[in-house]
């Protein structure tokens, strides 16, 4: 069922991958999936046609060259045990060159079927990337990272086997069985008898073991993502375990399940083991029934039933109908395997669709106008927000911040301070109220330039693999080396980076793994930097870096943040002292709003949070 080297035989491997089970879809939902399908398939009209004529003109060959072969038998004169060599020679040599044209235009076929399932997961997966780029912050903020990942890369490559496999099979064996049906026919209907007795026998066995089969084969993919989910955990959680000391429990769950996996493989194979050779036995069955038959009819000669005519049959005919037989049985056994195959590829092709429907983030207003030379005016008014509709997250929101004001945002983990950056941004709008900049409402501004207009350094740091000069030139198109060294010595971190043994070319893994947590922070500063925007965003920029560092490249942040509006988000309260206006946000709702002076002389809930500091 699964095929062996196919991605899924490890689809566990993403553990948060909860959507990969195979839901069959109902009949409905397949046929809209394979219409889909199909208008992919239809944009290359050449490639289809000739895979169509070569498949019927390969197929068709290698349906009548045996027939050939009968024709060489009867060559033989019987009874005089004479043979007439030259006919023997012309069908043999004739038969040779269509197994030989089946064989090439086989050969075409394939090499021509990859080209095209090629092409079209090469668009399938463009039309899934592009689209990705197209949706809101909040779809990634919903969905597993896992699970995109497996729309890419699992399910295509499921929807790639099928349209260069299975299709091409399914057709095949179409051919086949109807093709040596209709030779067998037109050399002995009467023969076709003995498939009365034996189609029906493998039919009923395979689909009452398939049956069977199909929720063991389940269980041994569930168990193996199971499996895998948990080493990944493991894997990923190693530096906990250690400290915890939880070896011993760690090893003994793996047992449990490595145990559980090798059962669920050996029933589902065993099971499986099982089909092979009942169903080829029914089939040499057929065979043996067929010769008996066939030698019966043969001594009979010509015969006539209820006035039907059967012409006598040869020993070419006989040989002729045993080699079709096989042919036409063999296909029939495969179609449950290949639907079952199909069905598993309409579920991921449906799967993707789904992804590339997901609402897009909405277009920009009609008459949109673009934020140009910003001030930054930034007004709230009454904003309320939530996530999800049924919780809000901010309450009645208002605050105006003039330009080139520093604006820090406090309050207690899960208040909503990293929230109203993302209204800010725009990732997400707000469900009541307003927002302004520069007297604009931001709905009216293109999202392109409102976002030009700000600088942000994020809580969650992002590196990409790269080399640290990439990742801090991230933030302007075509920065010198000069513009970078400048920008990493304003963050004090250029020393570090020199000292490296390849400086700024030193590739950073995967969000930068291989550098502190403070380190990653800095050059996220470094990068922020570069752009010149009108606004700066600064959520817990410094959070992971030494307080020593910190009043370090306190200078350099102020030099940032000139003539500039800014947003300081930060816990350590020490280092939004020298804010214009300080926001106390607590449960969504600002409390309190003023200096720093004022709000301590207030002695409210900004001084408590204050003197819990530095107590
Ligand atoms: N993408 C999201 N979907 C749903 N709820 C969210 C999402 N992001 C945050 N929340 C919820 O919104 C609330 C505010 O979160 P937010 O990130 O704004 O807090 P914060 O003040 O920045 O906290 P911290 O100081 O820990 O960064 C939290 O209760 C959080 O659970
Ligand atoms: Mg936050």
């Amino acid at each position: 069922m699964n095929r062996p080297g196919m991605p899924g035989n490890n689809r566990g491997k993403m553990s948060n991958v909860s959507a990969a089970p195979d839901v069959k879809l109902d009949k409905g939902a397949r046929i809209r999936v394979m219409r889909r399908l199909f208008t992919y398939v239809i944009r290359y009209p050449g490639m289809l046609i000739s895979a169509l004529l070569l498949m019927l003109c390969s197929n068709l060959l290698s349906l009548i060259a045996p027939r050939l072969s009968g024709l060489a038998i009867d060559a033989i004169e019987p009874g005089k045990g004479a043979v007439v060599f030259d006919e023997v020679f012309f069908y043999c040599a004739l038969m040779l060159v269509f197994y030989a044209l089946s064989a090439l235009m086989s050969y075409l076929l394939a090499t021509l079927m990859i080209h095209l399932s090629q092409r079209i997961i090469y668009t399938m997966r463009k039309q899934v990337f592009d689209h990705l780029t197209e949706l809101p912050v909040g779809y990634f903020d919903r969905t597993a990272t896992g699970e995109i990942i497996s729309h890419i890369s699992y399910d295509i490559d499921t929807v790639n086997a099928s349209l260069s496999h299975d299709i091409l099979q399914i057709c095949t064996s179409v051919i086949t069985v109807f093709g040596s049906l209709g030779m067998m026919i037109s050399i002995s209907p009467v023969l076709l008898l003995v498939f009365v007795v034996t189609v029906p026998i493998s039919i009923i066995f395979t689909k009452y073991k398939t049956k069977k089969i199909r929720p063991l084969f389940k269980l041994r993919s569930a168990k193996l993502g199971e499996l895998n989910g948990y080493a990944e955990e493991m894997l990923s959680g190693q530096k906990t375990i250690k400290a915890y000391n939880r070896e011993a429990v760690i090893i003994s769950r793996f047992d449990e399940r490595n145990t559980a996996a090798v059962n669920a493989y050996y029933n589902a194979e065993y099971q499986g083991s099982m089909i092979g050779p009942t169903v080829n036995f029914v089939n040499n069955l057929s065979l043996s029934l067929i010769s008996t038959f066939g030698a019966i009819l043969y001594m009979i000669g010509a015969f006539s039933i209820g006035g039907i005519h059967f012409a006598a049959l040869s020993l070419g005919d006989i040989s002729n109908f045993i080699q079709y037989s096989r042919r036409f049985s063999g296909p029939i056994n495969e179609m449950a395997n290949i639907f079952s195959e199909l069905q598993s590829a309409m579920a991921a092709a449906e799967r993707v669709f789904r992804l590339i429907d997901e609402e897009p983030e909405p277009v920009d207003a009609e008459n949109a106008v673009e934020l140009n030379d910003v001030r930054g005016h930034v007004k709230l008014e009454h904003v309320r927000f939530g996530y999800v509709p049924e919780r809000t997250i901010l309450h009645d929101f208002t605050f105006d911040a003039k330009p080139g004001k520093i604006i820090a945002i406090v309050g207690p983990t899960g208040a909503g301070k990293t929230t109203v950056i993302n209204l800010l941004m725009r990732f997400y709008d707000p469900q009541a109220g307003k927002i302004f900049i520069d007297g604009e409402e931001i709905r009216d501004l293109t999202r392109t330039s409102l976002r030009l207009g700000f600088t942000m350094v994020l809580q969650d740091t992002w590196l990409f693999h790269g080399t640290i000069f990439e990742n801090i030139a991230y933030g302007k198109e075509n920065a010198t080396m000069e513009e970078v060294v400048a920008a990493a010595k304003a963050a004090h971190i250029h020393s570090y980076i020199e000292h490296l043994p390849d400086g700024y070319n030193t590739v950073l893994s995967d969000d930068g793994v291989n550098i502190s947590k403070g380190q990653k922070q800095l050059i996220t500063i470094a990068r922020a930097m570069l752009p010149k925007a009108g606004m700066l965003i600064l959520d817990e920029a410094t959070s992971n870096v030494d307080s020593r560092t910190e009043v370090q490249i306190q200078e350099a942040m102020y030099r940032l943040m000139e003539n500039k509006t800014c947003f300081v988000i930060a816990h350590r309260l020490s280092t939004v002292q020298n804010a214009d206006t300080i926001l106390v946000v607590r449960d969504g709702r600002i409390v309190e709003n003023g200096s720093h002076d004022e709000l301590m002389e207030a002695k409210g809930f900004y001084y408590t949070l204050y003197n819990a500091q530095f107590d």
